[in-house]
């Protein structure tokens, strides 16, 4: 006998918008986690006043209608617009590059005086080959030495010569002066931190942290009639057809007095520098404390164990996930694989939550259809 009709593994945005919906929708469901608290990835932890976000910083973006008005039916959003800068030896740029960077860099103060001075800048080179070619061919070389070579290197711990075109797959150079990072309608940030965005989408919901699936799985598959799995999917399935790979990172934060940097994030590009960003958390809700948190993010390589953030999708990668997709399908009377991790590849928060309503809207019909 079932305890609920779902069980949910992971309290992330994937498993708490199914939740919410199935919920909603008259099924009983129980969400575990193995962190100590909810959220998953865009979990913000109260530090002095401050929202730190734990798991590098996240910006809500969108321009589906549906998605805002779900969201701010859990939390009331600020109005922070995301304007990065960059910090190469010794100097700020303005970033995305836009005109202002270009003036920067070139002294040119029109659209067409920049769109020029591009064209003249640009290393002609036919078919390039790699992603130093690539680069090189649409911006020359200054403005690929200070934004893409040595993050690149950073991010991707090799040579962007080692690189295929791919990874960068458009260079977005504005020849406006608008340097607001993302195109969206809608962006801002939860004026109460998304904690408690979370809670609010968990309300009524009961859920268990520090619980781990794998430690239990049988005894937890028996709890309910359907199971969504959230988690990584080579690890589902025993990691029989090899093991998923993923960048990883590291997050150091510091305390210090006043105003660390004037702005949420500054980006760091040049290589003898460990770290590609710093976050200072307390401008993202234009804080005014007389203190700051900040986070200092260092790209590392992964390992089994460490936290996994960004899928590499390459030929191997995605072979493999092929695979266990295939396999997943043969258990879908039983389970359902959803999110950044069981489907391996990068979601932003909107279009989880897209991703989840639509596998929640699926669900409840199919409930229907079998009911009638
Ligand atoms: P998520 O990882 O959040 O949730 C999965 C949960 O499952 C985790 O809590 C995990 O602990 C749990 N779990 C796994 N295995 C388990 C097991 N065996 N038992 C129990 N629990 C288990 N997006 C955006 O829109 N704007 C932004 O600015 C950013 N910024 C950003 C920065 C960085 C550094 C990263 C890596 C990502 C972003 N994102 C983002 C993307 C955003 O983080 C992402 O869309 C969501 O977190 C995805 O939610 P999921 O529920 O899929 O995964």
């Amino acid at each position: 006998m079932h305890i609920y009709d779902y069980l949910i593994v992971g309290a992330g945005l994937f498993g708490s918008v199914f939740a919410r919906e199935l919920t909603d929708a008259g099924f009983k469901c129980l969400i575990i986690d193995k962190r100590p608290h909810t959220g998953g990835n865009v979990y913000t932890e109260k530090r002095e006043g401050i929202d730190v976000h734990m798991y590098g910083p996240h910006i809500f973006h969108t321009s589906d209608d549906r998605i805002w008005a779900y969201v701010n039916r859990f939390t009331k959003f600020n109005h922070y617009v995301n304007r990065p800068k960059v910090y190469y030896k010794g100097k700020i740029y303005s970033f995305p590059i836009n005109l202002f960077t270009l003036y920067q860099l070139y002294g040119v103060k029109t659209p067409a005086e920049a769109q020029k001075k591009l064209e003249e800048v640009k290393v002609p080179i036919k078919n390039p080959k790699n992603l130093e070619e690539w680069v090189l061919s649409q911006v020359g070389q200054e403005i690929y030495e200070i934004f893409i070579k040595g993050y690149t290197m950073k991010q991707w711990m090799c040579d962007p010569k080692e690189l295929p075109t791919f990874i960068i797959r458009r260079l977005p150079i504005r020849l406006t002066f608008d340097d607001n990072y993302f195109n969206d309608c809608y962006q801002g940030i939860p004026v109460e931190g998304y904690t408690k965005m979370m809670e609010r989408l968990q309300a009524g919901i009961e859920v268990r942290l520090n619980t781990d699936y794998f430690a239990n799985k049988e005894y937890f598959d028996g709890t309910a009639r359907k199971v969504v799995f959230t988690g990584k999917i080579d690890e589902f399935f025993g990691y029989r057809f090899g093991e998923l790979e993923y960048r990883t990172l590291r997050f150091e934060h510091e305390m210090h007095k006043g105003d660390y940097q004037g702005n949420a994030i500054i980006n760091y590009t040049e290589y003898e520098i460990p770290y590609t960003r710093i976050c200072e958390h307390k401008h993202f809700t234009f804080g005014q404390q007389e203190h700051t948190i900040i986070t200092k993010e260092y790209p590392e390589a992964w390992s089994r164990g460490k936290e996994p953030y960004y899928p590499i999708n390459n030929e191997r990668n995605n072979k493999i996930y092929k695979q266990y997709a295939t396999l997943s399908e043969e258990l879908k009377d039983k389970y359902i694989f959803g999110g950044r991790l069981a489907e391996y590849k990068y979601y932003d928060m909107h279009q989880v939550i897209g991703s989840a309503l639509a596998k929640a809207k699926k669900e409840i019909e199919f409930q229907k259809s079998t009911c009638s």
